[in-house]
């Protein structure tokens, strides 16, 4: 016998496909339930047509033939459609001192292990100016050093491509794991990264044309910063004044992740961290949560 009787017995459609979920995994079986009966109603609101249909399941289908080991557009998409910024949001929570998170974003690859103090930037982008020097404390949400926490940076160069986007940037550029000292403090050499637009040759730009959003990301540089008994803390440093903070197309921007990249006076602090001249001093300390 069907599970439909009649065109108006949807209802039953959609309550007989939820009793077929009986997997092993009651996490499972939750979220193959809700997404199930998001759908189902997704559909009942919008009474897609069939054509309509088709040209959904195909965006998705040209949405993976856009993926490559370099190049995540799912995460793109997620990104865009503020799902990433919602995960977060409701995953990452902790006390009010905690440094906020925000999304990984689509360009995060394994990154070479560097001494502390190392130039990341090890392309034409270090030449070219821009200099700016990162460092700061590792603690927990306490105030209390956290000795030895790795703290994985990636960043666009000052025009605003990552290493994968460009072939003229070596494997690694622009990235760096760093250990943090006895005193948690860390520091690194690199140079102002720029705003720059989200790639917009794939289903992510077809997303964005239909919104009528424009593609552009506000200027950051990415950390992930792990220590035994934290929980990991994936974040952004954006750089103060972007003209796209108010208007991140990834919806990643939080209050207490926008920095100054305070532009250093000529000789100050230039033999410190011997920098070739003049540059940008950004003093950030990350505060993780424990474990649990
Ligand atoms: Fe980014």
């Amino acid at each position: 016998m069907s599970d439909i009787e009649a065109p108006g017995d949807t209802e039953r459609l959609t309550e007989a496909v939820l009793g077929q979920v009986q997997g092993d995994s009651a996490r499972v079986n939750q979220l193959l339930s809700a997404l199930i009966r998001h759908l189902h109603a997704f559909v009942r609101e919008t009474r897609p047509t069939p054509q309509e249909w088709r040209y959904g399941l195909d965006f998705l289908v040209r949405t993976g033939d856009f993926c490559t080991p370099e190049r995540h557009e799912f995460i793109l998409l997620s990104d865009l459609a503020g799902l990433s910024a919602l995960v977060d949001a409701l995953s990452n929570t902790g006390p009010d001192s905690m440094t906020p998170t925000t999304v990984e974003g689509p360009f995060h690859t394994p990154a070479p292990p560097r001494e502390l103090g190392a130039i990341i930037a090890t392309g034409a982008e270090w030449d070219r100016g821009d200099w700016t020097v990162l460092h700061g404390q590792v603690r927990d949400c306490d105030g209390v050093p956290v000795p030895g926490a790795q703290i994985d940076v990636w960043q666009s160069d000052d025009h605003g491509f990552y290493d994968v986007q460009d072939d003229a940037q070596d494997t690694g550029n622009l990235r760096g794991l760093l250990t943090a000292d006895a005193d948690g403090r860390y520091w690194v050499r690199t140079v102002k990264p720029s705003s720059y637009p989200v790639p917009v040759d794939g289903t992510g730009g077809e997303l964005l044309r239909a919104m009528n959003r424009h593609p552009m990301r506000p200027a950051h540089i990415h950390a992930q910063v792990t220590a035994p008994g934290f929980r990991p803390t994936t974040t952004h440093l954006f750089v103060a004044g972007d003209q796209y903070l108010g208007s991140d197309a990834a919806w990643g921007v939080r209050d207490g992740l926008v920095v100054e990249f305070t532009r250093n006076p000529e000789g100050a602090d230039i033999k410190r961290f011997d920098v070739p001249g003049p540059f940008f001093d950004v003093n950030f300390d990350f505060f993780l949560v424990p474990e649990g």
